[in-house]
Parts: structure tokens; sequence; C-alpha cells
């Protein structure tokens, strides 16, 4: 297990953003997780960083979990593949694609590692992981022992599970099993994954050109955080009642607005946030990203403090010109 005193983190999150850590240990295997957890004190759990922002250091110690390898455990039409929680969940797409493994294409390009994966069920284009998930393993945070978690104990929802609610900072993911088919059910109605299938002239797409068009969609919108900081989308599209979204549809006619489950609507953040007018606006080096206002970015130089007090300018606003509430996706952490 490597410790590193004092750490930079601003290498170990996608953000970018300055901010210390007293301890960062990597673990490489699980007895170094089990040793660490049996003897550190509720440690902070880091995979690739991609959905925290630091907005101070942290006085706590970190685990960054490197856990690897990729197992076929069961082979058939569906196959059952355990992830260890460190894999980079983009490499585990393409080993899938390699592998003739249907289910997670439209998951491309997702930046983090797998063992995240299932806390706030990623999801993309259509496609969230729930739908392809099979089963975890975790260990307790206070004491190292493990225990599986179904798919049904983890409670999916959009954005969620029960490791961001009721488990909340009370288990490290271990290994994540999917279920992957060799018979292939395309998701292609979702956003421009058809038109540009149309566009290529692919008349029987599979699952490799579905990949190809998810990543050429992201590729276009989304900054790449090697280049601009950010943390993909910073708040989660808030989801309203019938009742409350006709009302708002009544002032803005073109307000979209998703079917979402049990008769409630889902409303694009970005769209309320280009129309409460922070589309492309920054303040001091952290911005409103100018081609998706749901994404704040890091302009160089950033604080996490600055990032913050951004975020929270635009919640106020949009609570004020709305009358909703935005939550944040992102992690907050050393508050
Ligand atoms: P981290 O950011 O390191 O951690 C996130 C949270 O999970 C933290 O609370 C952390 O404590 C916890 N955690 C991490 N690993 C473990 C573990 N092994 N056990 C227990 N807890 C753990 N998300 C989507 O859903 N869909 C998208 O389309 C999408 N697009 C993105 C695009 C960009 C450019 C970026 C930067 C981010 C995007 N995200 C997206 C968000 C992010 O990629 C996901 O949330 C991802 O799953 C985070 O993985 P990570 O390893 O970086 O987790
Ligand atoms: N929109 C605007 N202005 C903007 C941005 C978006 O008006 O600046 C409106 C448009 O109406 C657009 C709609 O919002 O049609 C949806 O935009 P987009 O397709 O870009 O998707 P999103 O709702 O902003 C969500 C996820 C993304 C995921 C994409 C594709 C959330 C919080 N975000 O974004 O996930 O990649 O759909 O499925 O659900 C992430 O979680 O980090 C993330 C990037």
């Amino acid at each position: 297990m490597e410790l590193f005193n004092n750490a930079s983190l601003a290498a170990y999150t996608t953000f970018g953003v300055e901010a210390f850590a007293d301890r960062l240990y990597r673990i490489e295997d699980m007895e170094e997780l089990r040793l660490a957890l049996q003897h550190l004190d509720h440690p902070l759990i880091l995979g690739g960083g991609s959905n925290i922002l630091t907005v101070g250091d942290i006085h706590r110690d970190i685990l960054r979990i490197e856990l690897k390898g990729i197992e076929v455990i069961r082979e058939g039409d569906t196959s059952l593949i355990r992830i260890a929680a460190g894999e980079v969940w983009h490499d585990v797409v393409l080993w899938a694609l390699e592998a003739d493994l249907g289910g997670i294409e439209n998951l491309s390009l997702i930046p983090g590692t797998t063992g995240a994966a299932p806390i706030q069920n990623i999801g993309a284009y259509g496609v969230e992981l729930d739908m392809v998930f099979h089963s975890l393993e975790a260990m307790r945070a206070d004491s190292g022992t493990t225990r599986v978690f179904t798919r049904e104990q983890c409670r999916f929802g959009y954005r969620d599970s029960i490791f961001k609610n009721e488990l909340r900072h009370q288990y490290v993911i271990t290994n994540v099993t999917l279920q992957l088919s060799r018979e292939h059910t395309l998701h292609t109605t979702y956003g421009a994954i058809q038109d540009m299938l149309t566009a290529w002239s692919v008349e029987h797409p599979t699952i490799r050109d579905v990949s190809r068009a998810v990543i050429n969609i992201r590729q276009s919108k989304l900054p790449d955080p090697t280049v601009m900081g950010n943390a993909g989308s910073f708040f989660k599209n808030p989801i309203l009642s019938r009742e409350k979204y006709e009302q708002l549809f009544k002032d803005h006619p073109d307000m979209p607005g998703y079917p979402a489950a049990g008769d409630l609507v889902k409303v694009p953040a970005g769209w309320l946030i280009e129309q409460a007018g922070w589309k492309g606006v920054s303040r001091g080096r952290a911005g409103c990203y100018e081609k998706q206002a749901l994404v704040l970015v890091n302009l160089g130089g950033a604080t996490g403090q600055e990032v913050w007090s951004l975020a929270r300018e635009i919640m106020a606003s949009v609570q004020q010109r709305f009358a909703i509430d935005l939550i944040p996706e992102v992690n907050v952490w050393g508050t």
C-alpha cells in the first residue's frame, strides 16, 4: 500500500482544482483494503475523481481504489463478467466490444472507474448501468467484512442508489458483475445516435457503430477534462410533478420535458441554466461551459471555492426564475 502525505489532489480529480489531503493511500489488492478499513477511521473513497469537487483541504484519509482484473464467470448467450472496482470504465466498454458482448456500448467514454459506476447508476444515451447490472461485492468501511448486493438491494434510480442514501460512505465497492449479451439489443433512439448512423450511411448498425456514434456526440458536446477541468453534468436534471411542470409550461411554452416514472416529468437542467442566462458566463476562473450549460468548467487555475460559488449562484438564479431546486450531481469534498 503506497502512502502519500500532504498529497496534492489536483491530478486526482478531473476538475483539476488544487487541494491537499493529509494522507492518500493507493489500494491495489483486497488485503490492503481490508487492513486499511480495519485501521483507519472512515476514510474517503476515491476512484477516478470524475465526479468530485474539492472545495478545501481534506483532513481525512483517502483510499484511491486501484483494484484490477476482468473475469468471465459464466459464458453463454448472456455472460456474467466480474470487474474489479479500479478498472477504468471505458476500458471495460472497449473490452466488451472486443468480446462482442453487448449492453454497455451506449455508456462509452464515461470517465471514472467501474467501482464508482453503481454509486450514481451511471447513464447516458438511453441506457443506465442497472439495465446490465447483476451484483456487486463491497467491504464495510468500519470493519472490512464483505457483502454481496443484488440489483434489487442496490435500489437504483436516476443518478441514484442505496450508496448515496442509507448506506452513504458505509461500503467500499470492490467488484461489479455485469450481465452482457451476445444477442445485441441496440438502443439508438435517444439523442442524436440515429442521426449520426444515418449520416454515416450505416443501415445495419453493430454495437461498435453505436459506441462510435456515442463517442462522437460526447466529444462534440462535452469538454475533455485533460484540456478543460470539469466533472460532466454539475447538477441532476430535476424531476417535477406533472402539475408543477404544466404550471411552468404556461409561462415557458418552449420548456422541454421528458416523461419519468410515476407520471413525473424530467426537465433538462441545461435548459433552465441557459434560460437563466448562464451559458458561457464565467466568474473568475470558473465558467459555465459555452456548449453545454449543465457543465461547469475550470478555465485554468480555478479554486474549488470559485467553482462552488458559481454553482451556488446558478442554483439561486434557477430557483428565483423557475422555483426549481437544482441538486448537485457532483460530490463536494472539503466543506
Ligand atoms: P469518483 O469521482 O472518484 O467518486 C465519485 C463518488 O463515488 C464519490 O462519492 C466516491 O467516494 C464514490 N466512490 C468511488 N469509487 C468507489 C468505490 N469503489 N466504492 C465506494 N464508493 C466509491 N456520469 C454519468 O452517469 N453519465 C455521463 O454521461 C457522464 N459523463 C461525464 C462526462 C465527463 C466529461 C465527466 C468528467 C464526468 C461524467 N460523468 C458522467 C460523471 C462520472 O464520470 C461518473 O459519476 C463516474 O462514475 C465517476 O467515477 P469515478 O471513478 O471518477 O468516481
Ligand atoms: N439543453 C439546453 N442548453 C444547454 C444544454 C442542454 O437547452 O446548454 C437542453 C436541450 O433541450 C437538450 C437537453 O437539454 O436537448 C438535453 O441535453 P443533453 O442531451 O446534452 O443531455 P443532458 O440532459 O444535459 C444528460 C446527462 C449526461 C448524459 C447525457 C446523455 C444528467 C444530469 N446528465 O445530460 O450525463 O451524458 O444526458 O444521455 O442526467 C453526467 O451525468 O455527468 C453526464 C454528462
